[in-house]
C-alpha cells in the first residue's frame, strides 16, 4: 500500500480518520482552510477550541470532528513566512511532526493535511512541500501509524508542486 497520497480537493470532504487544520494561535477560527473547517464541522467546534487555551506556533492540538466525516481535527499553527531566517523551516517541520505524533497516539490510521502556511501565511510552496514530505517520510519510517498520509491540495499549483517534490524525494 502506498502510504503517501497527493489528492486535489477540499479537505473538509476527505473520508479519513483525521484532517489537519492550518490554524492560528488563538484556535478560534479564521479565513482559508480554517474557516472552511469551522463552517463544515459546525459551531460545537469553536466551543471545544475555547477550552484549549490556544496553541503555539509549531505545535498541534486535537479536537473532535463534529459534523465532518473525519472523527478528529488536528489543529496545527504554522509559521508566518518572514524571509526564511526566522526559524520558519523548523517550525513548519514541527507542525508535521507534532500532528503525526498526535495521530499516532490517538490510533489514527488515515490523515489528510492541507498545505500548512502556504496561503495567508505566505510560505513558499516549493519549500513547504519539501518540508512536509521529508518529515512525513521520516515519521512513517519509524511508525506503523498513521498508515496513510494524504496531502490535500486546493490548487493545481500546490498539487503539481507536491507531485514533483514526491518524485524528487523518492529518488
Ligand atoms: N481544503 C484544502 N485546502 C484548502 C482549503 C480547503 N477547503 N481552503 C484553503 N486551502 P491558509 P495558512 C489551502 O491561508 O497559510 C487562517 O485565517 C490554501 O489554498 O488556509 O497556514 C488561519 O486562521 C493553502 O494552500 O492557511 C490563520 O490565521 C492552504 O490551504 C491563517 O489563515 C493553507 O492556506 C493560516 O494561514
Amino acid at each position: 500500500m502506498k502510504r503517501i497520497e497527493i489528492v486535489k480537493g477540499d479537505i473538509t470532504l476527505q473520508r479519513v480518520d483525521a484532517i489537519v487544520n492550518a490554524a492560528n494561535s488563538s484556535l478560534l477560527g479564521g479565513g482559508g482552510v480554517d474557516g472552511a473547517i469551522h463552517r463544515a464541522a459546525g459551531p460545537e467546534l469553536v466551543h471545544e477550541c475555547r477550552l484549549l487555551s490556544g496553541c503555539k506556533t509549531g505545535q498541534s492540538k486535537i479536537t473532535s470532528g463534529y459534523n465532518l466525516f473525519a472523527r478528529y481535527i488536528i489543529h496545527s499553527v504554522g509559521p508566518v513566512w518572514n524571509g526564511g531566517n526566522n526559524n520558519e523551516e523548523e517550525l513548519l517541520a514541527s507542525c508535521y511532526r507534532e500532528s503525526l505524533k498526535l495521530a499516532q497516539e490517538n490510533g489514527i490510521r488515515t490523515i489528510a493535511f492541507p498545505a500548512i502556511s502556504c496561503g495567508i501565511y505566505k510560505y513558499p510552496i516549493d519549500q513547504a512541500t519539501r518540508v512536509a514530505l521529508v518529515e512525513s517520510l521520516f515519521f512513517l519510517g519509524g511508525n506503523a501509524l498513521p498508515e496513510k498520509i494524504i496531502f490535500c491540495c486546493f490548487s493545481d499549483e500546490i498539487y503539481e508542486t507536491y507531485e514533483l517534490a514526491l518524485r524528487e524525494t523518492e529518488i
